[in-house]
């Protein structure tokens, strides 16, 4: 007679043996949630291939805010979608622009709140990409920083806690540290977009904050999602430009790389559950092809397994909820 000398059933057989030898949870506070911010709109739009988010005006931020808050969420990171864009995204540095003016109300209200937000151009500019581009269309790099570095002091005067770069420029986390502490801000820490892959996952996003490429590709500065040693040597140069935490994204497609950002970096490492990893789950639950809360909850939980402290994802008040 044959007996397994290891049985991993024996540790597994009914929910208080899984509950106490459990090695991931995941908590409301390891969660960001990611809210749309657009000037000159009434009232709250719904944001079709995203269902259950929505783009709210200024005055009205506050409502997703108070109702994150309530289910335990404490982090936010803001998108903001300007009434004009140009070339150079000029609107994404103005201080009467929409995040400088919707930082200080959620401030008020909600003093508590860890305000982060998004750097980036292309939902300020009128060609959609996150650079400033030559005639030939070609994107610019070091031509870009001074527009990424005035957009991050405008919202640091405005109070942000956080400043999160997601342009994908070469350099751009040095250009905005220096930025930042020449203007009195050298206790904001920056949350770089380290690992940005050039993902499909990211289509609904671009509905949601208007920042589709006019033309071309973001290819030439976003990462090819094939590459992981360059993925790291990307996590490496923000790091050393001054990055105090390096996001991986899109999640879920990217494990492995988050799994090598927590095994390389002492720092905090985010990952961002994007749009399309949000509305897939949507897609199919409502088809009723998947069960929400259980796939909801077993990707953060896979995430964080992987190295994420932090997860944003446009599930947080939902899951929060539930954790
Ligand atoms: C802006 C930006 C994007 C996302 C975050 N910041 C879109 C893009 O780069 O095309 C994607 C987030 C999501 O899909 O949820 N550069």
């Amino acid at each position: 007679m044959f007996f397994p000398i290891k049985r991993q059933r024996r540790l597994r057989k009914d929910d208080r043996f899984r509950k106490i030898f459990r090695e991931t949870r995941v908590f409301p506070e390891n969660l960001v949630y990611p809210i749309f911010i657009e000037e000159g709109i009434k009232d709250s739009t719904p944001i079709a291939a995203m269902p259950g988010q929505f783009r709210w005006p200024v005055e009205k931020a506050d409502v997703p805010v108070a109702e994150a808050i309530k289910a335990g969420i404490t982090s936010f990171l803001l998108f903001g979608i300007p009434q004009k864009k140009d070339k150079f995204g000029l609107s994404a540095s103005d201080p009467d622009g929409v995040i400088p003016t919707v930082i200080p109300m959620l401030k008020h209200r909600f003093p508590q709140a860890i305000i982060i937000t998004d750097v980036c151009l292309c939902a300020y500019t009128d060609h959609g990409h996150c650079g400033i581009p030559d005639v030939t269309g070609k994107i610019l790099n070091d031509e870009t920083f001074p527009y990424l570095s005035h957009m991050a002091v405008a919202h640091a005067k405005a109070g942000a806690d956080i400043i999160a770069p997601s342009d994908m420029m070469d350099g751009r986390v040095a250009a905005i540290r220096s930025s930042l502490d020449i203007e009195g801000f050298p206790e904001i820490p920056i949350m770089s977009y380290s690992v940005k892959s050039a993902s499909a996952f990211y289509g609904p996003f671009r509905e949601a904050a208007d920042c589709a490429p006019k033309f071309g590709d973001r290819r030439t500065y976003q990462m090819d999602f094939s590459n992981s040693r360059e993925a790291l040597l990307e996590m490496n140069l923000d790091f050393e430009e001054g990055a105090d935490i390096l996001m991986v994204k899109p999640a879920l497609p990217s494990l492995d790389l988050i799994k090598q950002a927590r095994d390389n970096f002492n720092c905090p490492i985010a990952a961002y559950q994007v749009s399309g990893e949000y509305s897939m789950i949507k897609a199919a639950s409502a088809n009723g092809w998947i069960d929400e809360k259980s796939v909801i909850l077993e990707t953060l939980t896979s995430i964080k397994r992987a190295g994420a402290d932090l997860i944003i994802t446009y599930f947080a008040p939902q899951a929060a909820g539930w954790l």
